[in-house]
Order: C-alpha cells, then sequence, then structure tokens
C-alpha cells in the first residue's frame, strides 16, 4: 500500500469482528508510533497494550464509546512522560503524530482502529485502573481490532476552506 493510499484511505473503524489482533501486530503499530518526529526528538510519548478483556470492559464503561472500546480486541494507552517533556503544544502535537503513525499502520495491516479522545474526562479514572506512574499522563486511547466488512465514507472540508490566501507578492522598494 503507497503512503498516500494509506492516507486517504485510512478511517475511523468502530465496529470490529471479535477476532484476536497479535502482539506481533500490535508491536508494529508501536513500532510505527516509535518513528514519529518529536521536537527536539524528545520521544514524550509512552505506549500500554491493554489486552486483557476485563480491563477493556472496565475501560468501556469509563467512556460514552463503550460499544467501540468494549468491541475492540485491543487498546492502546498513550501517555505524555512528564520526565521527558518540553512544550506542552508541541509534546502533545508529537504524540498526536505518533497516533496517526499507529492508525496508517493499521490500515496497512488490515486492522481497524479509532483514536478515542472522550475518554479523557474520565482520565484520572483510566490512569488508576491501569496503575501508570505518576509521571504519566494519558492523552489518548487507539482501539483496535479487524474492522467489520462495510463502507465506511470519509468526509472532509474541500480544499478552498482549508488553503489560506497568502498576502500578494511584495514589490520590491527603491532604495
Ligand atoms: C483528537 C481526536 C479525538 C477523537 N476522539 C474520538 C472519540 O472519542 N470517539 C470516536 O468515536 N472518535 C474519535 N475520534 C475520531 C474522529 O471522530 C474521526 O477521526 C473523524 O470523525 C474523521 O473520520 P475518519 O477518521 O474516519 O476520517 C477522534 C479523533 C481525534 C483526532
Amino acid at each position: 500500500m503507497d503512503t498516500f493510499e494509506a492516507i486517504a484511505g485510512r478511517r475511523s473503524v468502530r465496529e470490529f469482528t471479535g477476532e484476536p489482533v497479535s502482539d506481533a501486530d500490535l508491536d508494529r503499530l508501536l513500532e510505527a508510533a516509535r518513528w514519529a518526529p518529536s521536537g527536539l526528538n524528545n520521544q514524550p510519548w509512552r505506549f500500554m497494550k491493554v489486552q486483557d478483556r476485563s480491563t477493556i470492559v472496565e475501560m468501556s464503561n469509563m467512556s460514552r464509546y463503550r460499544g467501540v472500546i468494549a468491541g475492540a480486541s485491543a487498546l492502546i494507552a498513550v501517555f505524555l512522560d512528564a520526565q521527558d517533556i518540553y512544550d506542552r503544544t508541541k509534546d502533545l502535537m508529537s504524540a498526536g503524530a505518533a497516533i496517526q503513525n499507529i492508525l496508517l499502520a493499521a490500515t496497512e495491516a488490515g486492522l481497524g482502529a479509532c483514536w478515542l479522545g472522550e475518554i479523557l474526562a474520565r482520565r484520572s479514572d483510566v490512569e488508576e485502573l491501569l496503575e501508570v506512574p505518576d509521571d504519566l499522563e494519558l492523552v489518548a486511547v487507539v482501539a483496535i481490532g479487524r474492522p467489520t466488512d462495510r463502507e465506511r465514507a470519509g468526509v472532509r472540508h474541500p480544499m478552498e476552506k482549508i488553503v489560506v490566501t497568502p498576502p500578494a507578492p511584495r514589490t520590491r522598494r527603491e532604495p
């Protein structure tokens, strides 16, 4: 699969077949995350593979997206590590880049994935459940599974809305 095909063809998957996702598959997604860019190359991200069914179910009860989480075969919890952060905006962007790499690698592997942010409303409950050290701050959860077989349409703003016109070229002033 070429890169653009993965970028444009990736969709959020919220319904899964329930088939297992192997540990090797998850490691491949994390390998993709590891190669994301980060400010100063500080790599502030940390990841936890959540594969235990009862933990997944408990997490599902902490979100409005209960069905997406409970239906997933695995979750990847994404954290920022206070030991390695330097600028909140840039660190969050770096974590976002890592998450996008996970989603793209999942697409290439024929897996379905969905980036979940709403669960952050229960951030401290999730952190407690996952018994993470105080230095780790949950920034997202990614639900992963085998996608059910159905069309998933993508909707995007037209190019004219997202591309801002630059100022007219400046004319050189005579000295
Ligand atoms: C920061 C962020 C938070 C998101 N949180 C959720 C969420 O809590 N639940 C959910 O179902 N989808 C969530 N999504 C997925 C978006 O809804 C989805 O990416 C968007 O609708 C575009 O659809 P597509 O990913 O299929 O192209 C989130 C995406 C991002 C980037």
